[in-house]
């Protein structure tokens, strides 16, 4: 089986790897210096203050560091961070039983938080302006309502789907930060990091090689660095070095634009069954067997940022840059710059 680079989830093995290599303070969260300064000046003000920091929405593409971010906002305040994530919240009951458990000043992180019931995000308004909740005490006739009093606590949100963050939640943050993807030269740093921490030798051009490989994701660009240096040990002197990393992304189906299987089918089928578009996401998604909002939300973001892929209000159609990327010819009367 084709090993998926790109893959939209979280994998088992990532989890205790990612962990080693997640920074833990700012200083280490390589790249995104606009979101970094704007951290930094919000949290020297909470602490001027001695107040609890604004409730702050992180959003962006899978893998470039929201969850990472709201640990090391904790760390650097130096309070605790309670982690859940919006579907693991599934009765009221369980948010007030975190709410109640809060301290002064301490992060509550909800990870996919697009992704929380109504009645817990309604639940979760009152919480978050006036640091109030109803909490019901008993059960049956006699139950009643009461008023609880929280500690002044931190939300950070996360989430890939800004779109379906509802007004009323959004305007209860103060703090909106948006995490964009990552230069090559921003990936090439946080490899080296990685690499010194796992004491994986590698070579400037190595590095390079990579990078541009990364799709813009640490995340990515860890998960081709355990992969390229299980390569280097088995298959070379384990000195990841451009040679190296380029037979291993090969063998991995990783291309020169870091693009995987998924993404060329992505292509090679708008191409090769709906002429080149436009077509419907709904159909690509039935084309190529990938769930629609897969598509979506983790390959389409990156094919269109490529110049790949373009939307248009019938649907997506690929760009003459595909055809030449996939070395195939396009139809007359389309791709503009080629004729033949
Ligand atoms: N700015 C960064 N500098 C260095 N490593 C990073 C950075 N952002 C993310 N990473 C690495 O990428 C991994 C995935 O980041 P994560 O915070 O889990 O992404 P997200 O929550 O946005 O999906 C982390 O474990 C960390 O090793
Ligand atoms: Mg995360």
């Amino acid at each position: 089986m084709v090993e998926r680079v790109v893959a939209p989830k979280l994998q088992e093995e990532d989890v205790l790897f990612e962990s080693n290599l997640r920074p833990l303070n700012l200083r280490d969260f390589l790249g995104q210096t606009k979101v970094k300064e704007k951290v930094e000046i919000f949290i020297e003000a909470a602490r001027r203050r001695q107040e609890a920091l604004d409730h702050v929405l992180l959003y962006g593409p899978p893998g470039l560091g929201k969850t990472t971010l709201a640990h090391i906002v904790a760390n650097e305040l130096g309070v605790k961070i309670h982690a859940t994530s919006g579907p693991v919240i599934e009765r009221i009951a369980d948010l007030a039983s975190i709410l109640t458990h809060l301290n002064d000043g301490d992060v509550f992180f909800i990870d996919e938080i697009h992704r929380l019931n109504r009645v817990v995000e309604e639940y979760l308004y009152s919480a978050m302006e006036d640091y109030k909740i109803d909490l019901m005490i008993g059960e049956g006739p006699t139950a009643k309502s009461m008023k609880i009093k929280l500690h002044k606590f931190t939300l950070i949100g996360a989430t890939t789907r800004t779109g379906l963050i509802t007004s009323p939640l959004r305007s209860r943050f103060g703090v909106d930060l948006r995490l964009d993807y990552y230069t090559p030269e921003e990936i090439e740093r946080i490899l080296n990091r990685s690499s010194r921490i796992l004491k994986v030798k590698i070579t400037d051009d190595g590095a390079h090689e990579i990078s541009y490989r990364s799709r813009g994701t640490p995340r990515i660009a860890n998960r081709l660095l355990r992969r390229v240096r299980d390569f280097a040990e088995v298959k070379a002197d384990g000195i990841i070095n451009v040679e190296v990393a380029k037979s291993a992304l090969e063998m991995l189906e990783v291309d020169s634009l870091g693009l995987d299987t998924v993404d060329r089918a992505i292509l090679a089928a708008i191409i090769e069954k709906f002429k080149g578009g436009p077509v419907g996401i709904e159909t690509i998604s039935a084309a190529v067997s990938e769930d629609k909002d897969t598509i979506e939300y983790v390959y389409e973001p990156y094919l269109l940022r490529q110049g790949l892929l373009a939307k248009t209000p019938r649907g997506r159609t690929v760009t003459s840059l595909a055809y030449v990327h996939l070395d195939l010819k396009p139809p007359h009367g389309q791709g503009g710059l080629f004729k033949d």
